[in-house]
């Protein structure tokens, strides 16, 4: 064999290799959609509430794949706690964790009316210094940022609470979060909770 045929197998070998990793990296939509069901029970519920303490469970359709990898993977190691998500996440393998996330990143709202109570128009004043992560309306671009708009209201103010209380830890999100009051955490999450284009429930 000389050189130059080892060289091709080599370069052949490559090729294959990467080939193989990126199709897997993308996930497969079709099987989150079937690996998602038991998830559905939750999250594909308008409304639906978690029970103890009185929450709405987050909207997640739309969210960005890498945020929902991120998140699924801190319920595994247990970074963020919640009992639930605990037992959802921790049976879940790393591709399933790529098909779900590829099945949920795919939804999208674009004219949805969510009734909030807090001061949008103040919020959006407010959200100026989270805008360059988050996003102007909380549509991140950064897809490692989580898309806030059109997340509810009521969870939004309940992750900010936690963040400012330290009991969800984030480094860049504790600080941010230090030197809000009890009103500008509301008016913030009326006024991503307001927008009309982003997060969206589940409906399949
Ligand atoms: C019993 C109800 C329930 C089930 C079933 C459930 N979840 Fe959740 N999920 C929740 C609640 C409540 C939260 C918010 C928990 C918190 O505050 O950290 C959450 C949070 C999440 C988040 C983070 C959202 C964010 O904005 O940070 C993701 C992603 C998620 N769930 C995906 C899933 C997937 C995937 C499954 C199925 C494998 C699943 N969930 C099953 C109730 C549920
Ligand atoms: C430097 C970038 C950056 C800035 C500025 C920033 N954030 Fe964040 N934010 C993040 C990242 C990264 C996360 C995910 C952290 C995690 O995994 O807990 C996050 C998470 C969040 C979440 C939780 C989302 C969810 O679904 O669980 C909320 C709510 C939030 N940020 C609101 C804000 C607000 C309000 C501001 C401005 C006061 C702000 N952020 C400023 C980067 C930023």
């Amino acid at each position: 064999m000389n050189i130059k045929t080892l060289g091709s197998i080599v370069a052949a070998g490559v090729w294959l290799t990467l080939g193989a990793s990126a199709a897997q990296a993308a996930g497969d939509a079709e099987e989150g959609r079937k690996k998602f069901y038991t998830c559905g029970g939750c999250h594909a519920i308008e409304g639906y509430s978690n029970a103890f303490p009185n929450y709405p469970v987050p909207r997640i359709g739309g969210q960005h794949a890498e945020v929902v990898i991120a998140s699924l993977k801190a319920y595994q190691a247990g970074a963020r706690i919640h009992g639930s998500m605990e037992g959802n996440a921790k049976t879940q393998s790393e591709q399933d964790l790529l098909d779900i996330a590829a099945y949920v990143s795919r939804f999208r709202s674009i004219n949805v009316n969510n009734h909030v109570s807090g001061n949008v128009s103040a919020g959006k004043g407010k959200a100026a210094p989270c805008a360059g992560c988050h996003g102007e309306d909380g549509n991140s671009v950064d897809p490692n940022n989580p898309r806030l708009a059109g997340q509810y209201e009521a969870y939004l103010i309940k992750v900010l609470k936690e963040y400012k209380k330290g009991v969800r830890k984030n480094p860049i999100m504790n600080s941010m979060s230090e030197s809000l009051s009890e009103q500008d955490i509301k008016d913030i999450s009326a006024f991503y909770g307001s927008q009309k284009k982003g997060l969206v429930t589940i409906s399949d």
